[in-house]
């Protein structure tokens, strides 16, 4: 029986969180639609148990949360773009799916549900940094859906007395983020580009700004909000985030350095829904839990960068395997 449960654990961040999980020793129960997950980040992962299914299911749901202490609830379709595009898709993958978990959550006895929170839910706010006090004031449908997620973890919570830790998110990136969709986080796309060689789009002038933030800062809040004692957490809505941030230009240039890229960037129109800065508070997650960021920017996309190159020598090296 598994004591957690990871959603989207087909996806990036699930993965990760499912990979630190079963480094400690822990019972872990992966799901995922494939619907944006990929088999292949399932490899390394083979101590979990996994059911292939969708949220969007009650039924689902009601397997998954079975016996259950603990879930991280990582699956969404994570992408501003294609909210725009499907905002109905998005509502029900992000919002009904979202709901449908907390619902067999709650009747499973699941004790503590971690919830995967966007940045995007404070929208296009003048004040930096972003601080959970201050209003949110979502744009994209993404953003709306991720924030009605939020807003049934907080209800289920004052309601039921289900413990629910909500974690948002600031432009996470690392290893086994896929890099060859239209909708991929940006740091994927151009460390794929720019180690092929092949010139990266910047959309608007560049000088927009973002808090990236590497997966392992993102696994070790998760890994705080699990354990952090109810008093602290519960019901509690954190960033997670570095703290400090970077403009489009200037990753470039930094991604130029680390890939050995040598030409210029493309620039194109913004795009719609985009917000223009973005950079978090952290005080609240290090107050609540302690959390403080284990690994910067640079860092991470040394890492980063190095994994995607190891990906594309596999490649190379076995022209039928795909990632
Ligand atoms: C938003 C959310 C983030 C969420 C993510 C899911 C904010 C601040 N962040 O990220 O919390 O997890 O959606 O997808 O709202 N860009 C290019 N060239 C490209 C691709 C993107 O210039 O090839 C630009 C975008 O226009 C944008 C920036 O890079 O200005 C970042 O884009 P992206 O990586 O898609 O993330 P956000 O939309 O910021």
């Amino acid at each position: 029986m598994a004591k957690y449960l990871v959603t989207g654990a087909a996806g990036f961040i699930g993965r990760s969180i499912a990979a630190a999980l079963l480094a400690r020793g822990e019972t872990v129960r992966g799901v995922d639609s494939f619907i944006t997950g990929k088999r292949e980040n399932l490899a390394g992962l083979e101590g979990m148990e996994f059911v292939e299914g969708d949220l969007a299911n009650p039924v689902v749901c009601g397997t998954v949360c079975d016996g259950v202490e603990v879930i991280f609830h990582e699956a969404a379709l994570a992408s501003v773009p294609r909210s725009v595009a499907d905002p109905i898709g998005t509502n029900v993958n992000c919002v009904d799916a979202t709901l449908n978990l907390l619902v067999a959550a709650r009747s499973a006895g699941v004790r503590r549900v971690i919830y995967a929170g966007s940045s995007s839910a404070y929208g296009d706010t003048p004040t930096l940094p972003k601080h959970e006090q201050m209003t949110p004031s979502p744009i994209s449908p993404y953003a709306v859906a991720k924030l009605a997620g939020e807003h049934y973890m907080r209800s289920f919570w004052r309601v039921y007395g289900l413990e629910t830790v909500v974690l948002r998110y600031f432009n996470v990136f690392g290893p086994y983020q896929d890099p060859n969709s239209h909708y991929s986080g940006v740091l994927a796309v151009f460390c794929r580009k720019m180690l092929a060689g092949e010139q990266p789009t910047i959309y608007g002038d560049g000088e927009q700004s973002r808090d990236f933030t590497f997966i392992e800062n993102v696994v070790h809040a998760n890994l705080l909000a699990a354990a952090a004692p109810r008093e602290k957490v519960a019901g509690q809505v954190m960033n997670a985030a570095t703290g400090s941030r970077i403009t489009l230009n200037d990753t470039f240039r930094t991604l130029c350095g680390v890939t050995g890229y040598r030409g210029e960037p493309a620039y194109a129109a913004p795009r719609a829904g985009d917000i223009r800065d973005s950079l978090a508070d952290i005080g609240l997650a290090r107050d609540l839990m302690g959390y403080t960021p284990q690994v910067n920017f640079e860092e991470g996309l040394r890492r980063t960068v190095a994994w995607y190159r190891q990906v594309e020598e596999r490649q190379s090296a076995t022209p039928t395997s795909v990632m």
